[in-house]
């Protein structure tokens, strides 16, 4: 996941200038290939008719069923042909002019650590499944990954117009945890969801959560919570379309508009809303 806190300010000792590190795929312990193939499994039953095509197609050409945490020399190899997009290693997470430096270059920053066993379920900081299974599947998919290059542009840019918060939501609630609407019916294409046992059921099967056709704006403007399911999905139509809106907007003016305007809390419906699913909330009520 992306989020603008970070514990340290220049790469530790052993990174690269560009806080890149090996990803040591020989030091694997047999009992983390083995958490990996466990969460794998569990997955790759519960996602198709679930995920989006375009993830699921991914998760075939790059040929992720292969047992064992994927090296990420091999999976580059097959990357490159693909997208040009690479996934290099980083230790935790890195500032933010980092992360959209190698965005913006097609280079996808990943945790090379993966979980404990007794943390499948849920982890604070994204590990090598949810960064590896969660997102590299989508970056074979020629939309997304201009999708996504665009989004490390724009981060860049956004820096310098003291903007990230609306940007950050933008990742969130696309790349995070975007659904799109299928001919077959709604999918996940969000890597939090995607990589989340729990969430992959409840943001398609919940009555709880809102589910809400994609307004640029109106994301931007959306709170969210980062320690438990989400009260709002937000669906789009096609990734060409999301790729069309977000190239052909200029964000700047946007985000001088949004700067004069209140956030919207999580789970709240706005009158112009496009709704899909009006949530009842009841999974968030019954927390506190
Ligand atoms: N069009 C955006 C800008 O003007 C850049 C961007 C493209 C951001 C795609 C996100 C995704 O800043
Ligand atoms: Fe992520």
């Amino acid at each position: 996941m992306n989020d603008d806190t970070h514990v340290l300010d220049s790469p530790p000792s052993g990174a690269a200038p560009d806080w890149t590190i090996d990803q040591h795929w020989d030091r694997y312990t047999p009992e983390e290939h083995a958490t990996w193939d466990t969460l794998f499994a569990r997955q790759a039953k519960l996602l198709p008719g679930r995920a989006s095509n375009a993830y699921l197609r991914g998760l075939d050409v790059l040929k992720l069923s292969k047992p064992g945490i994927p090296d990420f020399a091999e999976l580059n190899d097959r990357l490159a042909g693909l997208t040009g997009w690479q996934v290099v290693a980083v230790p935790g997470l890195v500032p933010d002019d980092v992360f959209f430096d190698h965005m913006a270059n097609r280079r996808f920053v990943a945790g090379n650590f993966i979980r404990r066993p007794d943390q499948l379920d849920y982890i604070q900081e994204p590990d090598v499944f949810h960064d590896v299974f969660g997102h590299v599947p989508m970056l074979a998919d020629p939309v997304f990954a201009d999708y996504l290059a665009a989004y490390g542009r724009g981060g860049r840019r956004a820096l310098g117009l003291d903007a990230l918060q609306y940007l950050g939501r933008l990742y969130w609630y696309t790349v995070e945890f975007g659904l799109i609407a299928e001919p077959e019916g709604l999918r996940i294409y969000g890597s939090g969801i995607v990589s989340s046992f729990a969430e992959s059921q409840f943001a398609l099967d919940d009555p709880s959560p809102n589910r809400i056709a994609f307004d640029l704006a109106r994301v931007m403007r959306t709170e969210y919570r980062i320690d438990d399911f989400q009260q709002n999905y937000f669906v789009i139509p096609s990734f060409d379309e999301l790729l069309r809106l977000t190239v052909e907007t200029d964000f700047a003016p946007l985000y001088e508009e949004l700067k004069a305007l209140p956030g919207i809390a999580v789970a709240t419906i706005e009158a112009d809303d496009v709704v899909l699913t009006r949530g009842t909330q009841a999974y968030a009520a019954a927390k506190v």
